[in-house]
C-alpha cells in the first residue's frame, strides 16, 4: 500500500523542498516506487529532482485542472531513480482556476 508524505510548514526557507528532495532519493535507493509531486509554483523541488521547471510540456497544474493525464505530465529524475509530477509558476494560476470547478478539494486524489 502506498505512504503518502506530506512535508508542510507556513514559514519559507526551513527546508520542505530540501527534505521533499532528499526523502523521495533516499526511499529510491531502499529500492521503493516514489513518486514526487511538486505543488509549489516555484518549481524548487522540480529543479531539485534535475528536471528544468522552464522547459515542462505538461506539470501538475494541467492534472489539477483536468486537461492533462497522468501520463502526460510525469517525468523521471534520472538521478534520483523516481517519478516527478513537476511544478512551475503556472500552478500559481491554479487556486484561482479551481474556484469554479467541482470536487477541486479531491483532483490529486482521483485517477
Ligand atoms: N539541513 C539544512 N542545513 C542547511 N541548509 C539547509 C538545510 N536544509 C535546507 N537548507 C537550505 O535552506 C534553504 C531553504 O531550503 P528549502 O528546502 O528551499 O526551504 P523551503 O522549501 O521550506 O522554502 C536552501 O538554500 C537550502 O539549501
Ligand atoms: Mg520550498
Amino acid at each position: 500500500m502506498a505512504q503518502i508524505f506530506c512535508i508542510a510548514n507556513q514559514k519559507g526557507g526551513v527546508g520542505k523542498t530540501t527534505t521533499a528532495v532528499n526523502l523521495a532519493a533516499a526511499l529510491s535507493l531502499q529500492k521503493r516506487r516514489v513518486l514526487f509531486i511538486d505543488l509549489d509554483p516555484q518549481g524548487n523541488g522540480t529543479m531539485g529532482c534535475g528536471i528544468e521547471k522552464r522547459d515542462l510540456n505538461k506539470s501538475i497544474y494541467e492534472i489539477l485542472l483536468g486537461i492533462a493525464s497522468f501520463d502526460q505530465a510525469v517525468r523521471r529524475s534520472e538521478e534520483g531513480g523516481f517519478d516527478v509530477l513537476p511544478a512551475n509558476r503556472e500552478l500559481a494560476g491554479a487556486e484561482v482556476e479551481l474556484v469554479g470547478l467541482d470536487q477541486r478539494d479531491v483532483r490529486l486524489k482521483k485517477p
